[in-house]
């Protein structure tokens, strides 16, 4: 079938409200590794799909889940050893004193359990999250997401804080105190959320500012606004639904790279590698005190299947050394695109860490105007027409996203750097 009657069928049933990346939709049929093949054999390199954490169809996660549901595949309310292992094997790895897993299939539920915890054990209802964030799709999560609604619909309850974002934001890298800065700005949201009657019960740190950016913040600003919703009586959350999972690098958790403690951390995407896997962890005490109220259950979070295939991703991310190389190979791509935007004038800034980065593009490098959704659209097509899959991001839509699966190699990195070259050589703004 071609492209075109796939495209008609599809809207005939699942409507408009499904988007298609490029100007051209892909039709991928296969996966491995980095590695992916559309319906023509036409092959390309992933530097888009963190969901694919340790790659596409990994032999050992594709085993592991055909032996569990082989086997059984039940729920939480019978005793199974995988989701208790698939715990254990998380606590070792988690930040503080977070030491309880609660798990889901999405990080929308994860992000909203998140919150009702939160809203619970803090006695508070006031939620603070940045500008253009994005945290899911329930109703609650649907409203932390300021990217995915017109703001004059915003709740009272709602408190927008500024993205710390050092190139786009209103305080840039060369100013010392741009920190200290954007802290005050939060401040002064929180106090306007007080105002209007609510105190915070938490704030959703995406420790990627993944919508925005990616952006890597001053830490004193992520201490301090750390401590300051604590002062004010609220809780800490780590969304690390982008930024977790070996992402940086340098640890499990982005969250200690900024070295900050949540109360209550989020994970989802890269947790099954593909396979819809996700988790609320927090302290023993958050949840005893939530756990006097409420009962937890859902259906399909950690059901055996999903715990066999969350082991095999981590023993894999291990065994094959993924947090190394997202450090090594995330530098030598970083190095790959710092010299890309030495020669290109619409890339304004290069910004990230580890494997995960993103070229803010620009229509003028003074002004820093933004390149239109509509340009960068355009630009991703291109270099998907070079047999390179990137994605976009960014408060206006003109950041080019980087974030491939974590064996990403360096030969990876070199046809990455190639196509977007090749493709901003022929693109005129
Ligand atoms: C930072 C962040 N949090 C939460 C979510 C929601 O996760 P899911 O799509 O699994 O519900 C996303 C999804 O893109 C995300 O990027």
């Amino acid at each position: 079938m071609n492209n075109q009657e796939l495209i008609a069928r599809r809207l005939k049933t699942l409507g408009p409200t499904y988007q298609n990346f490029y100007d051209r939709p892909l039709h991928l049929v296969r996966g491995s590794g980095t590695a992916l093949w559309d319906a023509d054999g036409r092959q390309y390199v992933d530097c888009y799909n963190n969901v694919v954490s340790v790659g596409h169809c990994h032999p050992r996660v594709v085993e592991a889940l055909c032996k569990q549901a082989a086997t059984l595949n039940t729920h939480t309310r019978y005793l199974h050893e995988g989701i208790v292992e698939l715990g254990e094997m998380l606590v070792e790895r988690m930040p503080g004193d977070i030491e309880i897993c609660i798990f889901t299939c999405t990080g929308s539920e994860a992000n909203d359990l998140a919150a009702q915890v939160a809203r619970h054990v803090s006695g508070q209802q006031g939620l603070i999250v940045t500008e253009a964030s994005y945290h899911g799709v329930s109703e609650l999560t649907r409203r932390l997401s300021t990217d995915s609604y017109p703001p004059e619909d915003r709740p009272d309850w709602l408190a927008v804080i500024e993205p710390p974002n050092l190139y786009r934001g209103p305080y840039h890298r060369d100013d010392p105190e741009a920190g200290a800065r954007y802290l005050e700005l939060a401040r002064q949201e929180l106090d306007r959320l007080e105002q209007r009657g609510y105190k915070p019960a938490a704030v959703m740190i995406d420790v990627a500012w993944d919508s925005n950016g990616p952006l890597l913040a001053p830490t004193d600003y992520v201490l301090g606004l750390c401590a300051e919703v604590r002062k004010r009586g609220g809780l800490v959350i780590a969304d690390e639904v982008q930024s977790g999972y070996c992402r940086s690098g340098k640890d499990w958790w982005n969250c200690n790279n900024y070295g900050f403690q949540p109360d209550i951390l989020t994970c989802g995407k890269p947790m099954g590698a593909g396979h819809p896997l996700a988790l609320m962890a927090t302290t023993r005490d958050v949840i005893d005190d939530y756990s006097r109220h409420y009962h937890y259950f859902n259906t399909f979070g950690g059901n055996p299947v999903s715990a066999a295939v969350g082991k095999a991703v981590i023993d894999v991310i291990e065994s094959e050394g993924l947090l190394h190389n997202a450090l090594e190979t995330g530098a030598y791509l970083e190095a790959g695109l710092r010299e890309l935007a030495g020669r290109h004038e619409p890339i304004g800034d290069v910004q990230g860490f580890g494997l995960f980065w993103g070229l803010d593009m620009v229509a003028d490098r003074d002004s820093r105007e933004p390149l239109s959704r509509e340009q960068l659209r355009h630009l991703g097509s291109l270099i998907a027409e070079q047999g390179v899959i990137t994605g976009t991001s960014g408060r206006y839509g003109q950041v080019l996203k980087l974030r491939p699966p974590l064996p990403f190699s360096r030969s990876d990195a070199d046809k990455t750097v190639a196509a977007i070259d090749t493709a901003l050589k022929g693109f005129s703004i």
